[in-house]
């Protein structure tokens, strides 16, 4: 276990895509938009918009190509934009709209493979092949995510050689980074750096990101844990929105207040505005006719409004 924390994290915000996701109520385009402006102003440097997946599947991320356009004809300085592509029809859809950079996604359990894009994991590997290819040709940064990394909703406990197999192979095709997806947030400390110790076997640990929903509220811990394997690429969602369609019970990934109030607290360079943070979790809480979930936007709110005048 490297004993040095980074002195530098990378968050992804995926929010506008794993966070609305979920959503039952349809999100209008003008505030998926305008949720990704904030973010950006907030100093946000990945932002994952939507998905180019099947309308009929994820009714929500419907109106992708809108969304990605809009928020491309206006995009924040030094900002990535990437959008996820589960095939090549996906691909060229994102393609069309303007996509640099893209994400295909995997799984490390094969009940998961099938219920989310239904397929196989080999079969899913093989449609990733000509995305990357595609993207390669047209200059498209390419990100990889493994589900399921440490449990699966429908076969419990997932082998780490399983994540490392298909992370593996996802840097082979050229993903530049692979997101490990603790998908229904049943992982601990221990069980992540198991999982993190076979996958860093395999693929070098400067390409690995963490992606850890927060059902159990052990996300923040499995953060810190992953920091002390080496890892400094975090995804979270602002507000902890979220939760993926094909895994019941999963909750919203860790909240971006959450990481950044960590983060901050330890030292941790993230780039990111703290308070700019917590007001946009407020301000999307609002729009979806809720209070923010997390821990700390309710904390950071209940200590304004008692020092409001
Ligand atoms: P399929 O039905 O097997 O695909 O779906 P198909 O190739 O047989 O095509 C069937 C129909 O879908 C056809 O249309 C295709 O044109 C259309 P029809 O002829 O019936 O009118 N189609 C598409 N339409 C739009 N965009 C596309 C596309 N591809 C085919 N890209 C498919 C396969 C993958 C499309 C489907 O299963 C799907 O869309 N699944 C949704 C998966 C999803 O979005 N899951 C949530 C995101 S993953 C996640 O949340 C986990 C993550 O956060 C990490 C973690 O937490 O672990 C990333
Ligand atoms: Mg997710």
């Amino acid at each position: 276990m490297s004993k040095s924390l980074p002195q530098r994290v990378r968050i992804v915000d995926v929010g506008p895509r794993d966070g609305l996701q979920n959503e039952k109520q349809l999100v209008s385009a003008d505030t998926k938009v305008e949720l990704i402006r904030r973010l950006g102003a907030a100093g946000m440097k990945s932002i994952e918009v939507t998905s180019f997946v099947s309308p009929k599947w994820v009714p929500q991320m419907g109106d992708n190509a809108e969304v990605l356009c809009r928020v491309l004809a206006a995009p924040a300085a030094g900002v990535d934009y990437p959008v996820l592509t589960p095939n090549l029809k996906g691909f060229e859809a994102a393609l069309a709209a303007g996509a640099k950079e893209v994400a295909v996604f995997g799984a490390a359990s094969e009940s998961f493979s099938q219920k989310n894009i239904n397929c196989s994991i080999a079969e899913s590997l093989a449609r990733f092949r000509p995305v990357t290819e595609a993207a390669q040709a047209a200059g498209v940064k390419v990100r990889g995510y493994v589900s399921c990394v440490v449990g699966c909703p429908y076969e419990g406990a997932v082998a780490p050689e399983k994540v490392a197999d298909v992370a593996e192979t996802l840097i082979s095709m050229g993903c530049y980074e692979v997101s490990l997806g603790d998908t229904i947030g049943s992982g601990n400390p221990v069980t992540v750096q198991r999982m993190l110790e076979a996958v860093a076997r395999r693929v070098p640990v400067a390409q690995l990101a963490g992606h850890y929903h927060d059902t159990y509220g052990m996300a923040v811990a499995n953060i810190v844990a992953s920091m002390q394997m080496g890892v400094a690429v975090f995804d979270a969602s602002v507000g902890g929105l979220g939760g993926c369609p094909y895994a019941a019970g999963a909750s919203g990934n860790v909240a971006t207040e959450d990481v950044v109030w960590l983060l901050k607290g330890m030292g941790i360079d993230t780039g990111i505005d703290f308070e700019a943070v917590v007001d946009i979790a407020a301000w999307i809480s609002a729009e979806l006719g809720r209070s923010p979930a997390s821990r700390v936007a309710r904390a950071v709110l209940a200590k304004r409004a008692q020092s409001a005048p």
